[in-house]
């Protein structure tokens, strides 16, 4: 009897040890587990990426200056105009009482050879498509340098935005173009830029 007891004691310890073994083992896996994240969390005391530059707003004015009636490279036969290299528009907006009623007056790129011309507003809260106008500023030829289109030189054109750009350059809040061409005609008929 007494030895069944020892025995069934035995066995009581023998079943703790084999728990215990089975247990432990698990234990310090477990803890194994708990360390590791602390591993990978180590990276973090490393300088983190630096944050991406700051994007600055701008609104993009485009638009063509053409120069009317004269046959010069990259005659547009259906508007019977020439794009004009080297001419330039202002795009004038007119602040509001939040901007103090300020006036941003601003001049475009030269045009290239298309005729394209290009406004970075980077004064974003001073654009508002009903309060800005385009007007034409200057061309690079005398011989056709008469106001066309707008040919009121008080009256500028107004802005639409462009929806054909679906990729907006970065910081872009938007793009706006002319509903036409601007255009110089020659103050004579007939008496066009030599190119
Ligand atoms: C435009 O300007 C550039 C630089 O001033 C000049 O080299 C070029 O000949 C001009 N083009 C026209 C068509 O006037
Ligand atoms: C914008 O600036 C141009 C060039 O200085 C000037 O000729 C034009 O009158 C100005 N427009 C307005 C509305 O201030």
């Amino acid at each position: 009897m007494a030895s069944s007891k020892t025995s069934s004691a035995a066995m009581a310890a023998l079943v703790a040890a084999i728990f215990l073994a089975a247990v432990l083992p698990c234990r310090a896996s477990s803890l194994a587990t708990v360390d590791e994240p602390a591993k990978y969390n180590k990276p973090s005391t490393a300088p983190a990426p630096s944050p991406p530059p700051p994007v600055q707003p701008v609104i993009v004015v485009q638009g063509v200056i053409y120069c009317k009636s004269c046959r010069l490279r990259g005659y547009n036969s259906g508007m019977d105009a020439s794009p004009l290299p080297n001419a330039t528009a202002s795009l004038v907006c007119y602040g509001d009482e939040e901007s103090k009623y300020r006036v941003l007056n601003q001049t475009s790129t030269a045009t290239d050879k298309n005729g394209y011309f290009l406004v970075m507003v980077y004064d974003v809260d001073m654009f508002d498509r009903h309060s800005c106008r385009l007007y034409l500023r200057s061309s690079p030829t005398r011989l056709c340098a008469k106001p066309f289109i707008p040919s009121n030189a008080k009256l500028g054109l107004t802005l639409v935005r462009d929806q054909s750009t679906t990729v907006l350059p970065r910081g872009a809040r938007g793009v706006f173009h002319a509903k036409t061409a601007l255009m110089y005609a020659p103050a004579t008929a007939g008496k066009c830029p030599p190119y």
